[in-house]
C-alpha cells in the first residue's frame, strides 16, 4: 500500500459541512481512499509527493443522469429546434430505432466514447440510463453494456412506447419480463412521467414494479409542462427527481418536506428552450439540488459538467459553492453514495480518493472564465488517471 501527498493547493473544495472550501491545504491518498486532509504546511510525508503548484482541487464531479447507451444522430431535430419546432417525447423513437440497429460494438465504442470526454473533463462518477431500446432483447443488451462502463445502470424501459405499441400493453412488458431481464445488471429504474410518454397510473406501476425487485427509485419529471413527477417521488421516496421545469409550489414544498432531491440538467433546458429550473426557489425551500449533464442524443448532447455549473452558476442563481456541491455531493446524494465509507462527492477522511485538479486558483474559475476547460488531472479511486 503507497500512500501519495497531493500539495501546493491553493484551494481545496472539500464539501465537508465546516468548510467547504480551504486554502493552502493539502491531501493525503492511501488505499484509494482519501487519508487525511489539513493545512499544507502541517502535511504528514508520504511514499510520493505531487505538488500541484497553487492549483485549486475538487472532488470529480459525479454526473447522476445520462442516457449514453445510444447509436445515431439528430441533429436535422435539434436544428428544427433553433428555428422554433418545440422538443416532444417522440423523437426518442428515432434514436430507437438507430440504437437497435446497432452493433454491440458500436454501442460500447459510443459509450466509451462519452466517458471518456467526461472524465476529461473532470467526471468521475457516472450513471447512465437504458432507455433507446424499448424491447426485452435491446433494453438487456443496453443494460449489460451500460454495467461494463459506468458506475451506475439505470433501467428506463419506461423512456417512451416505442411506435405501435399500445401503452398500457407496453407498460406491462416494461413490469413484467424487461424489468426480470436486467435486473442482473441495474440498480435503479426510472420512469418518464410526461405528457407523450407516461401518464399518472401508468408510472405508478412502473414504479411499484421497480421497487418491488428491489430497485432503487428515480424519476422523469416536470420537463415539459406541469404533472405528477414530483408528486410520484415524493410518494414513492424515490432518490431524485430529475428536470423539474414546471413545478407549482405545492411540488416545491412537497420536496422540501422529503430526501427526494431536485436533479436539474441545465444544458438541456438551454438545448430544449424550456425555462430553466427554479434553482434559487428550490435552494431557498430546502430542496437538496444537484447538478447533472443529461447527455443524450436528443435533448443534451454534452457531458460537460462544467458547463453544467457555469450555467448554474451565471444564469440559474446559484452561488459558485452551491453549484459545485450540486454538481459533486449533489449528484452523490441523488445516488444514495454521499456517505459512508465508499462516500463520493466530498474529499473527507474515508471518502474515495475521485478528484480533478483544474488550471486555476480558486473553483470561481468555473464561472469567471466560462467555456475554458480547466480540469488538468484527475484521479479516481485514487489512481491518476
Ligand atoms: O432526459 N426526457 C426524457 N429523456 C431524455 C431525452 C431523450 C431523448 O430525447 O432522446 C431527457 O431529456
Amino acid at each position: 500500500m503507497t500512500s501519495e501527498l497531493i500539495t501546493g493547493i491553493a484551494e481545496l473544495t472539500t464539501n465537508d459541512p465546516e468548510r467547504q472550501r480551504m486554502n493552502d491545504a493539502a491531501l493525503v491518498i492511501e488505499n484509494g481512499s482519501v487519508a487525511w486532509v489539513g493545512p499544507a504546511a502541517h502535511a504528514p510525508s508520504a511514499d510520493r509527493v505531487t505538488d500541484v503548484d497553487g492549483c485549486a482541487v475538487l472532488p470529480g464531479w459525479v454526473d447522476s443522469h445520462s442516457h449514453m447507451v445510444f447509436a445515431g444522430d439528430r441533429t436535422a431535430e435539434f436544428e428544427a429546434r433553433l428555428t422554433g419546432a418545440k422538443y416532444s417525447a417522440g423523437g426518442i423513437n428515432s434514436t430507437v430505432e438507430a440504437t437497435r440497429a446497432a452493433s454491440d460494438d458500436k454501442l460500447t465504442t459510443n459509450l466509451l466514447r462519452l466517458r471518456r470526454e467526461a472524465v476529461n473533463d473532470g467526471t468521475t462518477w457516472m450513471e447512465t440510463k437504458t432507455g433507446y431500446g424499448l424491447d426485452v432483447e435491446h433494453e438487456l443488451r443496453s443494460a449489460r453494456i451500460a454495467s461494463e462502463v459506468v458506475d451506475d445502470v439505470t433501467f428506463l424501459g419506461a423512456h417512451v412506447v416505442p411506435t405501435g405499441m399500445d401503452a398500457d400493453e407496453y407498460v406491462e412488458l416494461v413490469t413484467g419480463p424487461m424489468l426480470a431481464a436486467v435486473r442482473p445488471y441495474v440498480s435503479w429504474i426510472d420512469v418518464f412521467a410526461e405528457r407523450g410518454a407516461f401518464d399518472e397510473d401508468q408510472s405508478r406501476a412502473v414504479l411499484a414494479a421497480g421497487a418491488a425487485a428491489g430497485l432503487g427509485l428515480r424519476v422523469h419529471g416536470n420537463q415539459l409542462g406541469t404533472g405528477p413527477g414530483v408528486k410520484l417521488a415524493v410518494e414513492f421516496g424515490a432518490a431524485s427527481v430529475d428536470h423539474c421545469n414546471h413545478l407549482d409550489s405545492a411540488d416545491i414544498d412537497a420536496l422540501a418536506n422529503s430526501d427526494v432531491v431536485a436533479t436539474l440538467l441545465p444544458a438541456c433546458d438551454l438545448c430544449t428552450r424550456e425555462p430553466f429550473a427554479p434553482a434559487r426557489q428550490l435552494l431557498d425551500a430546502g430542496v437538496t439540488v444537484a447538478l447533472a449533464s443529461n447527455c443524450n442524443p436528443g435533448t443534451s448532447y454534452t457531458t460537460s459538467m462544467a458547463f453544467a455549473v457555469t450555467t448554474a452558476v451565471l444564469q440559474m442563481g446559484l452561488s459558485v459553492d452551491e453549484a459545485i456541491w450540486a454538481a459533486t455531493k449533489g449528484g452523490a446524494t441523488a445516488l444514495g453514495r454521499a456517505e459512508g465509507p465508499d462516500a463520493i462527492g466530498s474529499l473527507v477522511v474515508g471518502a474515495r480518493a475521485d478528484l480533478q485538479v483544474i488550471a486555476a486558483p480558486s473553483v470561481t474559475h468555473f464561472a469567471y472564465r466560462p467555456g475554458i476547460r480547466l480540469t488538468e488531472a484527475v484521479w479516481k479511486l485514487g489512481i491518476r488517471v
